[in-house]
């Protein structure tokens, strides 16, 4: 019985001394992982959706989930956990990045270049404007095969004219497999 409760008071000690070291890193730690979490499940859901109309009604019909679900996926996300959640891209279909997220961007294709895969490239800062702090993350989005059809080099020339019709500033042709088609890109309010 002693021992335990020596044991527990030296426990609590340990905790009263780590917490202020511990919470500094930890806060965006636990923030990173959520915003990873919601790029991972953001990327799924869209693929799986994509990957289901390209089966059942091929391209054409898969132009159609992309239109309307990427934002509402993104909005439903974006609801769910509270950070601002989106796709964007340095030759975009439909989301211009931001000067930051250009910034982001470029890196990422300096990164690419040296040979990391897309899978392995993110970025993460906290930025403080007005006395808050905010966490900005990006992680880079691949090219796979599924990908070529609306984004490669050779659309076929009926669906690049319902693409063109839809996005007429569309850059977001010309891609290769491998190369990256653009990035999450995630911020919210730090918790602290
Ligand atoms: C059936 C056609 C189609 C296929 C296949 C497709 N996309 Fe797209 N993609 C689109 C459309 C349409 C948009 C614009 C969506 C919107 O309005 O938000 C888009 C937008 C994007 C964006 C957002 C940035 C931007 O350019 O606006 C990314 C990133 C992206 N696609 C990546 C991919 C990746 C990665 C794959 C393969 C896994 C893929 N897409 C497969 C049609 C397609």
């Amino acid at each position: 019985m002693k021992a335990s409760l020596f044991g527990a008071s030296l426990s609590a000690l340990a905790l009263a001394f780590a917490a202020p070291m511990a919470q500094a890193g930890s806060a965006v730690d636990e923030q990173l992982n959520d915003y990873r979490q919601a790029a991972q499940s953001f990327g799924k859901t869209l693929k799986g959706e994509l990957q289901a109309a390209m089966k059942s009604g091929g391209p054409t019909a898969a132009v159609e989930v992309c239109h309307e679900r990427a934002p509402e996926i993104a909005a439903d996300l974006s609801e769910e956990t509270g950070f601002t959640l989106r796709r964007t891209s340095l030759k975009p279909r439909a989301t211009k990045p931001t000067s930051w997220e250009t910034a982001v961007l470029l890196d990422f294709e300096q990164q690419r270049a040296k040979g990391t895969a897309p899978a392995d490239i993110e970025w993460h800062e906290v930025v403080e404007a007005d006395g808050d702090k905010e966490l900005r993350y990006m992680k880079a989005i691949g090219t796979d095969d599924v990908c070529l059809s609306c984004h490669g080099e050779n659309v076929d020339p009926d669906l690049l004219a319902k693409i063109e019709k839809l996005y007429p500033e569309d850059q977001a042709t010309g891609f290769k497999k491998g190369d990256i088609r653009g990035a999450f890109s995630i911020h919210a309010p730090l918790d602290d």
